[in-house]
């Protein structure tokens, strides 16, 4: 029951080869599925680390700083609002944004664990989260402002000055203000999700159709895509590798373009960042373009486009319970009530 398409995996895997996972590559190349791991430690997934360090007076005025609505140009908007910490560090919506007039072009991803992915932004295009934050604060249909318009409200704050004199001693500067917004960005991670601890080698911390469901995910190939620590986060790859994603959604616009977009290349074209399937469970909706409501349907839909697999209901189910358990805790507490 529990498949493997060998052959398909071939053909993707030489076409992501230089990126793929050797150990996975190499399975694949001798035609055979990848190797279901021997003990969950030797697997293409490693758990997040507990934490990671950061400055604490820094990291807690970059937290007061991510909600702070001075910076959008109304005053309306602070990262929080489309980073919800409370739920899954996104906003819940298919696209960014109150009105229609200002909606966003791509969803909004999550910002837990993002500091451990090799780029930011659905393309991947910014290394560090200070070309994000610069992206993000200037962008007409995100925060709307620019660097003079937030540093003169921050600095006519006598709380903000004082605190930033302390920790910086030369004050609010654009150059401090992206410093501590990193150092909060360091303290966003999930540690500690029951997958996780089964990787820690607590057995009994997954679900025996959980382990199926994580099977199929590496049998079928998905885990050639979705690796390492974030489980996604480390490789570009085309968006409809088997299947016109694009053609079939319709509606074709210059966002869907992906990478091309950062590198003109024509091989670039429609390739995005593999996002990340840490929280997935908390994260709905789906995909860039916001436009898959409900989990199940992106899993069928990722058989389908990367995969050239019609995948049953009940691989699908066993697929989603498997990405249940990467939900991970944030401050100790479980992120999100599923
Ligand atoms: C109006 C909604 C909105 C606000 C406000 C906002 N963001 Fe974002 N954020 C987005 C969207 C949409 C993206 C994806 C952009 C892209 O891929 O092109 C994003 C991407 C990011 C990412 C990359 C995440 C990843 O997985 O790659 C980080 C980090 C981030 N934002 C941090 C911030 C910070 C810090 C602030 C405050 C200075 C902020 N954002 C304010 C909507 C928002
Ligand atoms: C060839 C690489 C590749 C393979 C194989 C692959 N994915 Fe993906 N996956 C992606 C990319 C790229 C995206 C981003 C799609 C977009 O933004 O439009 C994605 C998005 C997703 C999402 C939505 C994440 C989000 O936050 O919106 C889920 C869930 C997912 N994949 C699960 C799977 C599962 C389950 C499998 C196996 C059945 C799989 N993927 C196989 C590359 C891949």
């Amino acid at each position: 029951m529990e498949r493997s398409k060998s052959g398909r995996t071939l053909t993707l895997c030489l076409a992501v080869v230089g990126h793929c996972l050797l150990t996975a590559c190499a399975a694949v190349a001798a035609d055979r599925p990848p190797a279901f791991p021997e003990t969950p430690a030797d697997g293409p997934i490693v758990p997040l680390p507990l934490a990671l360090a950061f400055d604490p007076d820094r990291a807690a005025l970059g937290e007061r700083l991510f909600h702070d609505r001075r910076l959008s140009h109304d005053s309306t908007l602070a990262c929080v609002s489309c980073h919800n910490l409370a739920e899954g560090g996104d906003d819940g919506l298919p696209l960014p944004g109150r009105s229609d007039a200002r909606r966003g072009e791509v969803n909004t991803p999550t910002i837990f664990n993002s500091v451990l992915s090799f780029r930011l932004g659905w393309r991947g295009t910014y290394r560090r989260l200070a070309d994000q934050v610069d992206a993000d604060i200037q962008d007409p249909r995100l925060m709307n402002t620019s660097w003079d318009e937030v540093l003169g409200k921050l600095r006519a704050d006598s709380g903000y000055a004082a605190a930033f004199a302390r920790t910086y001693g030369d004050g609010v500067t654009r150059q401090n203000v992206l410093d501590a917004l990193s150092a909060f960005h360091r303290s966003l991670i999930t540690p500690n999700s029951r997958f996780d601890q089964y990787l820690r080698g607590r057995e009994d911390a997954l679900s025996e159709t959980e382990k199926r469901g994580y099977r199929l995910f590496v049998s079928l190939g998905c885990v050639s895509c979705h690796q390492g620590r974030n489980i996604g986060g480390n490789l570009f790859q085309k968006v409809g590798v088997f299947a016109d994603y694009f053609g079939s959604r319709g509606n074709i616009r210059e966002i869907d373009f992906g990478r091309f977009l950062d590198t003109g290349a024509q091989h670039d074209l429609f390739v995005f960042r593999v996002p990340s399937l840490r929280n997935v469970a908390v994260t709905a909706p789906y995909f860039h373009d916001g436009s898959v409501a409900q989990l199940d349907d992106a899993v069928r839909k990722m058989g389908e486009i990367q995969l050239g697999e019609g995948l049953t209901d009940e691989e699908v189910g066993l697929i989603v319970q498997f990405l249940h358990s990467l939900t991970g805790e944030f401050n100790g507490r479980p992120i999100m009530s599923e």
